[in-house]
């Protein structure tokens, strides 16, 4: 038995995956931990989309209620969609096989903030939850857990669930103790008090989670790496939105609207932030802080640099080989490195005092600064907001990132209406691609138009643009917003005719 199980008492609860699994019942609501591919259960999804296949053969149902952290990896939201064993998920994701049965209409996906998902447990919005599987990376002799390379919900679905299952995963380094963050001060209203954080490197709470030991039924031991999928360098395109980005930044220290470190950065997921990471590497910024959800590759590099001082997050998402760096220079980056739960990670009251410069990918965003990050042709789902909304809600300054043509070039992401609407152009203060950046502060509606499509637009867009807005601005039945019904939708066609929309 591994000595990652230090607590005497709970050493006779080891079993196997399968004996684990076998607790999982049908219609179960199981709250897994998990986060952009880091710290997900590795086994018992597996052995329990087994399950789920031989109760399918018997003609018998099995599905359950599946909530985590985020997004996590083909060993868990995969196998489970693959034998269509997931009645419900919540509240972020993006494998590609559960996404599919998602935008076929066969279960329930509940796309949400993730700051809101611990706190509308802890209300009760969701029901009871029956079980918590969780991954540690070591039980320590008094019980207490250690966690591992993401914290996501755990803390909620320990603390909640009726019953807990750990995989205990021998491959998740013993020195991430001490690198966690756990806050338990948070309260339900009316006795809610401010979260006593005032600096992204404060610590304000515990190392480790605590569980009531009479709940934890199954440990399973496991010694699997985390997904870690590898990220493209840094493209030509991906390089002009940093180069953007960083001229920005630059612009905004010398009018004195910045301080010279900047303020702490969000970075969210994908090539695109990562570039802009990878851009700040080069540039003359020193000691700068981030306040985020993940840790990318990029961000690593930066900590390695000395460009960025320390990042608070509540999850990796490194490369392979990434990791591999993280798990070599572990005793510099636990220094320089803080995860925390979800809740606190992602918080609107901490993002807002800490005044985060938030930098998010999008799928498409409209003349008057009103972005779509999660859908195409209005209703099929990509992945979810995720924490894009915590953050761009309540930054100091919204930065949203896109190159300005998908389906090579056949597609506009500058259109006059977005097709889905997840950041209202009350929440946007930055659109930027490789063409260009639009600052949108202070500007009407008419005026942040102009900027859009002569600073984001793509050249071969920019006259059906103009022509699309001079013609709203003379015949729209109101001219605070000009649009044209439903000509403004009518740009969504162009998805259909590259013939990527899915008809299965
Ligand atoms: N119209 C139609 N399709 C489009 C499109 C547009 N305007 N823009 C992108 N697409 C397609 C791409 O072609 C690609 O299609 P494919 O899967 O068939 O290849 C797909 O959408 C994804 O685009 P891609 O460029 O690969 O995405 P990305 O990795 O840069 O991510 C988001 C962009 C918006 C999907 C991603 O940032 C996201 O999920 N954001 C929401 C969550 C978030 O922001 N989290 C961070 C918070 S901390």
């Amino acid at each position: 038995m591994s000595t990652r199980i230090q607590a005497e008492n709970l050493r006779q609860r080891v079993m196997s995956a399968e004996q684990a699994a076998a607790l999982i019942q049908h219609e179960m609501t199981v709250g897994m931990s998990g986060f952009t591919g880091a710290g997900y259960p590795k086994a018992i999804p597996l052995a329990l989309a087994k399950r789920m296949e031989a109760a399918r053969a018997e003609g018998k149902p099995f599905q359950i209620r599946v909530l985590t952290g985020a997004s996590t990896a083909p060993e868990l939201d995969g196998v489970l969609a693959r034998v269509n064993g997931i009645g419900m998920r919540m509240p972020y994701q993006s494998d590609p096989v559960l996404r599919d049965r998602i935008n076929a209409g066969e279960l329930d996906y509940l796309d949400m903030h993730l700051s809101h998902v611990a706190q509308n447990t802890w209300f009760g919005f969701y029901g009871q939850l029956d079980v918590a599987v969780i991954e540690v990376a070591g039980i320590l002799p008094d019980g207490r857990l250690v966690p591992s390379s993401s914290v996501g919900n755990n803390k909620t679905w320990i603390s909640e669930a009726k019953r807990v299952i750990l995989e205990v995963n021998r491959q998740q380094s013993e020195k991430l103790l001490g690198m966690h963050d756990i806050y338990y001060g948070t309260a339900l209203p009316p006795h809610r008090k401010p979260i006593p954080l005032v600096r992204p490197d404060d610590r304000i709470g515990e190392t480790t989670f605590y569980c009531d030991p009479d709940k934890i039924v199954a440990i399973v031991e496991t010694d699997a790496p985390d997904r870690n999928s590898a990220f493209t360098p840094p493209d030509a395109t991906s390089q002009r939105i940093a180069g953007h980005v960083l001229d920005f930044l630059n612009n905004e220290v010398t009018q004195g609207r910045l301080p010279k470190n900047l303020l702490p950065l969000q970075s969210g997921v994908g090539n695109i932030a990562n570039a802009v990471m990878a851009g700040l590497g080069n540039s003359p910024f020193r000691d700068l802080t981030a306040y985020t959800e993940v840790i990318q590759d990029g961000m690593m590099d930066l900590l390695k640099s000395g460009v960025l001082r320390m990042a608070s997050a509540t999850s990796f998402s490194l490369s392979p080989e990434g990791m591999q760096d993280f798990l070599d220079n572990i005793d510099f980056y636990r220094e320089r490195i803080i995860l925390r739960p979800q809740e606190i990670s992602n918080h609107p009251e901490l993002i807002r005092r800490l005044g985060c410069l938030t930098m998010n990918g999008m799928i498409e965003a409209d003349l008057y600064g009103n972005v779509n990050s999660t859908h195409l042709m209005a209703s099929r789902i990509q992945n979810g907001i995720g924490g894009s909304g915590d953050f761009a809600r309540n930054a100091y300054i919204s930065f949203f990132l896109t190159p300005s043509t998908a389906k090579n070039g056949k597609i506009s992401c500058i259109v006059p209406m977005v097709s889905h609407v997840d950041h209202t152009e009350h929440d946007v203060t930055v659109l930027v691609t490789e063409q260009g950046l639009a600052d949108l502060r202070g500007l009407s509606p008419k005026q942040r138009a102009r900027q859009v499509i002569d600073h984001c637009a793509h050249p071969d867009y920019r006259d059906m643009l103009n022509d699309y807005f001079d013609r709203a601005c003379r015949d729209s039945y109101g001219k605070h917003t000009p649009h044209l019904l439903p000509e403004a939708l009518s740009w969504h066609q162009r998805y259909v005719e590259t013939g990527s929309m899915r008809t299965a």
